[in-house]
């Protein structure tokens, strides 16, 4: 069963995986965020530039593609076989406003035609690996019936399902009477994605659905980047190592960002999620989300120690 990090547009960028890897490591396989194929040639190679391969350091990468035209796919296809990747995941899942607003993520859920037609030109032509990471309906579970009888049509490498509507954002409680009928009626190979928060939530997952082809963990391995490597029996979490982890982190974005306002930014939002860890220390959360400075959120989270 593979261990996935899941796509966070905006966080896991590939200085943060970059990072991860090298600080944690632990996960078998990164997923990058979505990438929306635009037909401006310079738009495109600026919005590749987050998976070209000489700025990326991990093992495995698996670029992902949000669109909802056969067209748009495969000239996106095209990019990135001359990268030299063999695999794809498609986003069909997006809950983004804006992204809803074009017909394509989550709102492509509405159109199970539109996505039958899609991926039948997409696997027709295809020469990649292809995966789909979806969500189990846009406004109601009652649709994924349609949508997962439509996804059996294809021989994908897996479907990655998170068991939330769009209507559920990223709330609540994921639906796993849903997903336990998708691990049942789906041809394809299963990827397990939500919630999970601890080792104790991957080995209940795990103990349940024996036969997943993977775990994909997203907000809960923001909160502790040690999780996959604690998963395969690795020692816990450090605060020291997570400090170290955050200053090579504000080192490398103040590289590429050449500001100190925007790499205070990015850390502000990745510790937003890793404070989930440290429920207790409610004054160096009200610290770090006062901070003004890059060094008053580095000197806060040294509260920790
Ligand atoms: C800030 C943020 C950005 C996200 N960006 C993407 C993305 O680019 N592509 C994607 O497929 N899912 C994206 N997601 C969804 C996650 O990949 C994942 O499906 C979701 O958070 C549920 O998994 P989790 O409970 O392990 O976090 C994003 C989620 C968040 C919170």
């Amino acid at each position: 069963m593979e261990l996935c990090f899941a796509p966070l547009e905006g966080i896991t960028t590939y200085t943060y995986r970059n990072t991860h890897a090298q600080v944690f490591g632990g996960c078998d396989v990164y997923y990058a965020p979505f990438i929306t194929p635009s037909d401006n040639e310079k738009l495109s190679l600026k919005s590749l530039r987050d998976i070209v391969p000489e700025k990326n350091r991990v093992e495995r990468l698996v670029p992902q593609v949000l669109t909802n035209r056969g067209d748009s796919f495969l000239k996106f296809e095209e990019k990135i076989r001359e990268l030299g990747y063999d695999q794809v995941n498609i986003n069909i899942g997006c809950p983004s406003g804006t992204v809803v607003k074009k017909n394509r993520g989550a709102d492509f859920l509405r159109d199970p035609e539109g996505i039958e037609q899609f991926l039948d030109r997409v696997f027709e032509k295809s020469e990649l690996k292809i995966s789909v990471k979806t969500r189990t309906g846009f406004s109601s579970h009652e649709e994924f019936g349609r949508i997962l009888e439509i996804y059996n049509k294809y021989q994908m490498e897996s479907l990655i399902v998170h068991p939330r509507t769009r209507a559920d954002f990223y709330n609540g409680e994921p639906n796993m009477e849903l997903f336990c009928r998708a691990y049942k009626e789906s041809s394809n190979r299963l990827c397990y994605n939500a919630n999970v928060f601890s080792v104790e939530d991957f080995k209940k997952i795990e103990a349940d659905f024996p036969n997943l082809s993977g775990v994909m963990i997203g907000r809960g391995a923001i909160a502790n980047p040690a999780i996959f490597r604690e998963i395969k029996g690795g020692k816990p979490l450090e605060v020291r190592e997570l400090i170290e982890f955050t200053n090579l982190l504000a080192e490398r974005y103040l590289e590429v960002l050449g500001s100190e306002v925007y790499t205070l930014h990015k850390l502000k939002e990745i510790w937003m999620y890793t404070m989930w860890t440290f429920p207790e220390e409610k004054k160096i959360l009200k610290a770090i989300k006062k901070s003004n400075k890059l060094p008053d959120l580095l000197g806060a989270i040294k509260g920790l120690l």
